[in-house]
Formats: structure tokens, C-alpha cells, sequence
């Protein structure tokens, strides 16, 4: 089979045609995804209208899948759904802060896999950021300042997890990842921040916020992002290793939007940050 690649921006992404991804893939091919995902960082499948089996199957070729525990024995806890309603409010977008997948978890997601199931006529794109960029263009002052830092990732409970049965007022402890993490199939530095950490472990938030707030704005700037648009049946593979996301709820509520997602697990990166914000 003889894929074919497109590139998606100069910052990062690939297009993969000629593959049905519904069907089992030979392990020839699948090597040469793999290959392509480590370096274009985002692969993109159009046209793949995949039942859950599928999307399942297809994303368990890249590892280990997160399943929902609280789901019991239901089928497809592997596969989270994001829907907003028709008349949703536009405050309540799930993703809408730059952020990578799972960063509060102390083994954070290594790659997510994004369907496009329902897509209003335009807008409700999704963001992406290169996180190896944003880390190679720093000075190297900069490097040096930042290595060995570690910033502390918040699990922020939004209206529609506590719908779900999270709890607002008893938030899990954060977890304290490195600012520069190694990525570790590549070996290559990457910047770890998202809109969401708030200080540096063993800071105050005063002195933590203005490095945090550079670094994560610096990471953002448009030579370093991809904008998705989506088609009903995309199907994007992102790895989180190496860059931040963030969808945009700049549709008209007249629509639906519903996306699914699968997440593979990533290695251990932080620790449970018990410290109370310094
Ligand atoms: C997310 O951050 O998981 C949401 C992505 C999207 O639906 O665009």
C-alpha cells in the first residue's frame, strides 16, 4: 500500500490518503503512520466514517487506551464524547484553554484520536500548538532558566464534569510536571505548559505567573500553530508530547458539534503535587 502525505502548515501536521483505516493494517504500514506521526506531530484521515469498534481498534495500534473506570462495564468506555447541544450556552466549550491532554494526570496521554462526528457549517475548529518549536526558538538564557523547573497542572473542573459527578469543591491534588520534558521516542526537548498552570512548584503564584504566562503565550504564536478545519469523518492522531490544544466554540449554537475521542497512555512524566499553592 502506498500512502500518500500531504503537509498540513509548516508548523506541524500531515495529511495520510490512499488508507481506509477501517480495515486492518498490516504492521508495513502502520510502521510508516507511526514514522509519519513522529515527525509531522498531528496525522490527519479524511472521509473515515469509523463505527466505535473502528475508532477503537484503529487507535489501540499506537498503545494502551485510558477507559472511563465510571462507566462499569459499559461498551466503549474508551471513547470520550464531546457534544454540545443545539442552544448550548458558548461560554460552555469542553477544551477551550490551551492545554494537553490528560496533563493532570502523573502519566499524561501520549496521543489522542479525534473523530469528527457532527460538524457545524463553519467554525468550532481545533487548535494546535508546537511544543518543540516553542522550546528550540527559546534564548538560551531561557533554556537554561527553565530546566529543572517543574509547573504544577491544575485538574480544573468545569460545569460538565461536575455534571458527571466530579466534585468542585474537592478537586484531585495537582501533579508537578518538568517545563521541558524529553519526548521519548525522538529524544527532542519540548516546552510542557498550558493555560491552565497557574505557578512553578516551590513559587508563589505572583513570581511563577509571568514565566508561565510567556511561555505558554510564546508556544501560541501563529508560526507555531495549526488550525483544524473539520470535515464530518476526520479523524486527527495528535501527540501530546510534543504540543497543546484548544478548541474554538465560534459556531452558531443552531448546530451541534460532537467530537469523540480515544486516549492512548503516555509514560510517567510528574508526581501528585501535595504542597498547598506556595
Ligand atoms: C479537547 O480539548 O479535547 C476538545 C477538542 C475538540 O473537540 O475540538
Amino acid at each position: 500500500m502506498t500512502l500518500q502525505i500531504r503537509r498540513l502548515s509548516h508548523a506541524l501536521g500531515a495529511e495520510i490518503g490512499g488508507i481506509d483505516i477501517r480495515k486492518p493494517l498490516d504492521d508495513k504500514t502502520f510502521s510508516e503512520i507511526h514514522t509519519t506521526f513522529l515527525e509531522h506531530h498531528i496525522l490527519l484521515f479524511r472521509g473515515q466514517p469509523l463505527t466505535r469498534a473502528q475508532h477503537v481498534a484503529f487507535s489501540r495500534r499506537f498503545g494502551e487506551l485510558y477507559a472511563d473506570e465510571a462507566r462499569g462495564k459499559m461498551e466503549f468506555r474508551e471513547i470520550y464524547v464531546n457534544r454540545t447541544e443545539v442552544n448550548s450556552n458558548p461560554a460552555e466549550i469542553v477544551g477551550e484553554s490551551w492545554h494537553s491532554d490528560l496533563h493532570h494526570k502523573v502519566v499524561p496521554a501520549m496521543a489522542s484520536l479525534l473523530r469528527g462526528v457532527e460538524i457545524p457549517e463553519v467554525g468550532g475548529d481545533t487548535l494546535f500548538a508546537n511544543m518543540y518549536l516553542a522550546y528550540e526558538s527559546l534564548s538560551d538564557g531561557m533554556k537554561k532558566l527553565i530546566e529543572g523547573l517543574y509547573a504544577i497542572h491544575p485538574r480544573l473542573i468545569t460545569a460538565k464534569n461536575a455534571r458527571a459527578g466530579e466534585d468542585l469543591n474537592n478537586p484531585p491534588s495537582p501533579v508537578a510536571h518538568p517545563l521541558v520534558r524529553v519526548h521519548p521516542e525522538t529524544g527532542r526537548k519540548a516546552l510542557y505548559v498550558g493555560e491552565e498552570c497557574k505557578y512553578l512548584a516551590g513559587m508563589t503564584e505572583n513570581e511563577s505567573k509571568p514565566l508561565i504566562q510567556f511561555l505558554w503565550q510564546h508556544a501560541i504564536r501563529p508560526q507555531f500553530v495549526y488550525r483544524h478545519v473539520w470535515r464530518k469523518d476526520d479523524l486527527l492522531v495528535w501527540d501530546n508530547r510534543c504540543l497543546m490544544h484548544r478548541a474554538v466554540g465560534d459556531y452558531d449554537r443552531a448546530y451541534v458539534r460532537q467530537t469523540e475521542r480515544t486516549i492512548v497512555r503516555g509514560t510517567p512524566s510528574g508526581y501528585v503535587y501535595d504542597g498547598p499553592p506556595q
